[in-house]
């Protein structure tokens, strides 16, 4: 069955389909999920808020028909209440926005949750964790970005480690802190010894040959 990040309070991997080869999606989907990942994060990107476009609602149906497992959104788009209807529709079953997009993050939370799925507040390096706070209890996950959203490839960022531990002391325990960017075997340490559950992944896992030995490796390291 599915592995629901908010029934368990298990460590758990994601790998981000950005650094996939998208000419055999449904193929590299199976290679990792058969390695042993947990879900799938998916980088919808639109140009604007980020200087790269990736994908959205049509891309997305087409993975809910290829696999069950939960689909994390990780929005990176300027207007994420005009999206966030069709990526739900389309299979999505989380989506996390960034505090950087809106005036008032505690409203696009709420109409996101009416949507009927889960919802993440995220935020970029440059962005102080004070300002998620007043967000906290209107979200069920929090996203924290250790490099700058656009790309994989980057390198992770370990300045941005007090605040998973700042947001660690201020949530739930039905609530999950997931991080994002540069994980790789090593680093993931200092993402969980901060106190990250879910870590995203995308060219720790995709730019090896063998996705089993890499998810491995990196639960290894957990
Ligand atoms: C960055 C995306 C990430 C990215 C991670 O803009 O949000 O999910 O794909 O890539 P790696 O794991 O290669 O840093
Ligand atoms: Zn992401």
């Amino acid at each position: 069955m599915t592995p629901n990040p908010f029934q368990s309070t298990q460590r758990m991997i994601l790998p981000s389909i950005l650094s996939a080869d998208f000419a055999k999606l449904g193929g590299e989907i199976q290679d990792v999920l058969a390695g042993g990942a947990d879900f799938l994060h998916l980088d919808v990107m639109d140009g604007h808020f980020v200087p790269n476009i990736s994908f959205g609602p049509p891309v997305i149906k087409g993975i809910r028909k290829a696999t069950q497992v939960y689909l994390d959104a990780h929005l990176m788009i300027t207007d994420p209440l005009r999206y966030a209807a069709p990526i739900v529709k389309a299979g999505a079953n989380n989506i996390t926005f960034h505090i950087e997009v809106t005036p008032d993050p505690i409203s696009v939370a709420k109409q996101i949750r009416q949507l009927g799925c889960q919802v993440g507040i995220t935020l970029n390096p440059a962005t102080p964790v004070e300002k998620i706070f007043p967000v906290l209890e209107h979200v069920d996950l929090v996203l924290i970005m250790s490099v700058v959203p656009g790309f994989s490839g980057q390198k992770f960022m370990p300045e941005v480690l007090p605040k998973v531990r700042e947001v660690k002391k201020r949530i739930k325990p039905n609530q999950r802190i997931e991080i994002d960017g540069g994980i790789n075997p090593e680093t993931i340490k200092q993402a969980r010894d901060a106190g990250a559950d879910l870590f995203v992944v995308a060219s720790a896992i995709f730019d090896q040959p063998d996705r089993k030995s890499a998810v491995m490796a990196l639960r290894q390291s957990l």
